[in-house]
């Protein structure tokens, strides 16, 4: 718990309150003993470390590699991201790029995605620190703890719906966030997969079959795997060649705007709640059948 209400106590204070405080505070107090450091900046994450001599980073420093998943270019050293200098009696030790930019270097796939893909997740976009250890950690991906409790760190409104409602989604429950989600960012908000109502059908629709991988999996969305009898276990719906018809003959399910959610279109979530709800079938608002009727036709 108190792990987590750090994470999220640093997080707050770098966006709302005073990133530029923020970021200049913790880089002294890390600096412990050798208070009194002078320009303190993002990169200069040891202002004040002692030489070290012929010493290895990792004689010191052996926990930074110690997870059970290793960061590749942390395996091989420190100095691809860590720069060395000595200064009169001391030593400097400063990033070799600020930011997210450092991770860019090698994953410009990443940095494509944050910049031209429509709907980015804001802690991806302010610092990929927010969820990753660059060296190491013993979730997988370097993550600072395996979905769905990363997630919850922060989304704690989630963490209450899924854990507290009557009703949980099935996919939600055994296959996590990530079936749906993106965690950095994809065309369709909230960094879906996949555009609704054609994400939820992807499960539901009683026209489509399933091919397995060697493995027994299904892949979905283009790179998700989910178990090979998954899909199958959805209720499934009838639409007619037009894609409408649920719940009731000619009923739209997408495309056209969602009268009762200003801005939005229309789609499975205007009725259901995506992922868990009170009441059987998830219905939004834990209304029953005909007070849904009532959210769109008054
Ligand atoms: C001889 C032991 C030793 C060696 C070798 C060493 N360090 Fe350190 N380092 C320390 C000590 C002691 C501290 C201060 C105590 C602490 O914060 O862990 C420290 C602090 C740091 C910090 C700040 C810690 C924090 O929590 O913010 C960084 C960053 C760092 N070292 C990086 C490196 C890198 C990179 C190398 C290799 C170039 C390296 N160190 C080599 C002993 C060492
Ligand atoms: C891929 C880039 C990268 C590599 C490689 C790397 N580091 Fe780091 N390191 C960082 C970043 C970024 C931070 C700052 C983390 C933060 O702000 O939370 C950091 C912080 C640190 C710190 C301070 C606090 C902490 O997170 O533990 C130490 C100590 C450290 N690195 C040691 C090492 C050592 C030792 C190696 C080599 C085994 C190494 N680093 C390799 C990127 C890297
Ligand atoms: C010097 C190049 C380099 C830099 C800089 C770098 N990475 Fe990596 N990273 C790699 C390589 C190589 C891999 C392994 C191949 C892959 O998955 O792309 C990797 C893999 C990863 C993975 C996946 C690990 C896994 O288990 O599959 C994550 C997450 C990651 N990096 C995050 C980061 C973050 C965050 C930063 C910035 C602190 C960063 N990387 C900076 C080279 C780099
Ligand atoms: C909100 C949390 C979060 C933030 C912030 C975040 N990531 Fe990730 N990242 C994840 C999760 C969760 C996965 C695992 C995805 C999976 O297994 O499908 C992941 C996977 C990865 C991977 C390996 C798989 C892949 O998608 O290529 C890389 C590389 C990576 N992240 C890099 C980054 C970089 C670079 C940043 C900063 C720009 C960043 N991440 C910021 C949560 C995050
Ligand atoms: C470090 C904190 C943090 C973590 C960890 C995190 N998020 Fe977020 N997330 C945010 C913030 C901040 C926002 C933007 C404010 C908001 O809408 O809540 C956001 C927004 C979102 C949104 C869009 C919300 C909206 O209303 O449009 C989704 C979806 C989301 N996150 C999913 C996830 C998933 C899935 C994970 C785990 C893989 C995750 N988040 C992990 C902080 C986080
Ligand atoms: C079955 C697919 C699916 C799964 C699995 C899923 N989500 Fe979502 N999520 C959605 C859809 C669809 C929306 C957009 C709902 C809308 O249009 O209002 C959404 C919206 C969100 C939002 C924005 C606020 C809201 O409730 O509308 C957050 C935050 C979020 N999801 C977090 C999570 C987290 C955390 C998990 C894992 C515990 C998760 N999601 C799992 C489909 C999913
Ligand atoms: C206009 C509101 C509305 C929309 C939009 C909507 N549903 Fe429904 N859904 C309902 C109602 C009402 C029921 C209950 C039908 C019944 O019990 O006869 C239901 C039932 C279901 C069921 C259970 C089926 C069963 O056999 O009991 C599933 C699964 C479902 N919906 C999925 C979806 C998906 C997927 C979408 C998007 C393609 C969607 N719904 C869009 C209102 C809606
Ligand atoms: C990865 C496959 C998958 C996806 C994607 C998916 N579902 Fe489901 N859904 C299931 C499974 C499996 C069940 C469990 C069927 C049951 O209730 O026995 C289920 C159950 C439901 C139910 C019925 C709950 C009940 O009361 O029994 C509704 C409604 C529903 N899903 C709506 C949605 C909506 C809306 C989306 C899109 C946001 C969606 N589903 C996306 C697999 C999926
Ligand atoms: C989220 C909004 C929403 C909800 C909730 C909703 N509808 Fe609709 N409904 C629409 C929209 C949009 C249309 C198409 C435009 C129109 O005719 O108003 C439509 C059309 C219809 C039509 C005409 C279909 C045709 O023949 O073209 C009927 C009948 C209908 N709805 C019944 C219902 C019933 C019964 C419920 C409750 C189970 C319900 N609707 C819930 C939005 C909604």
């Amino acid at each position: 718990m108190k792990a987590r209400k750090s994470i999220k106590a640093a997080i707050i204070c770098g966006w709302v309150i005073c990133g530029l405080i923020c970021i200049a505070s913790s880089s002294s107090s890390r600096v412990g003993a050798n208070e009194g450091s002078q320009e303190p900046s993002n990169a200069a994450l040891a202002p004040n470390h002692k030489k070290i001599g012929n010493a290895k980073c990792q004689d010191c420093h052996a926990e930074t590699v110690k997870g059970k998943t290793v960061h590749p270019p942390a395996a091989e050293g420190c100095d691809t991201c860590h720069e060395y200098a000595e200064s009169g009696t001391g030593a400097t030790i400063k990033l070799a790029m600020e930011g997210n930019n450092l991770c860019f270097t090698c994953h410009t796939e990443k940095q494509e995605d944050l910049t031209t893909k429509k709907s980015r997740h804001p802690p991806a976009e302010d610092s990929c620190m927010n969820c990753h250890n660059p060296h190491s950690s013993d979730a997988p991906r370097m993550l600072k703890a395996a979905v769905p409790d990363l997630c919850f760190i922060c989304h704690t409104e989630k963490e209450e719906e899924v854990k507290t409602k009557k009703f949980v989604h099935r996919p939600v429950k055994e296959l996590g966030c990530l079936v749906c989600h993106n965690p950095h960012a994809t065309d369709f908000a909230p960094m879906l997969k996949a555009e609704p109502p054609g994400l939820c059908l992807t499960c539901h629709d009683r026209r489509l079959t399933y091919k397995k991988n060697e493995a027994g999996q299904v892949v979905i969305f283009a790179d998700t795997r989910i178990p090979g009898d998954f899909p199958d276990k959805a209720l499934k719906i009838a639409l007619d060649p037009t894609d409408k018809g649920h719940p009731y003959i000619a009923h739209p399910v997408g495309g056209i705007p969602d009268p009762s959610r200003k801005g939005k279109n229309l789609s499975c979530s205007s009725c259901h709640n995506p992922h868990a709800g009170n009441v059987p079938r998830m219905f939004r608002d834990d209304v029953t059948k005909k007070d849904l009727c009532l959210r769109c036709h008054k």
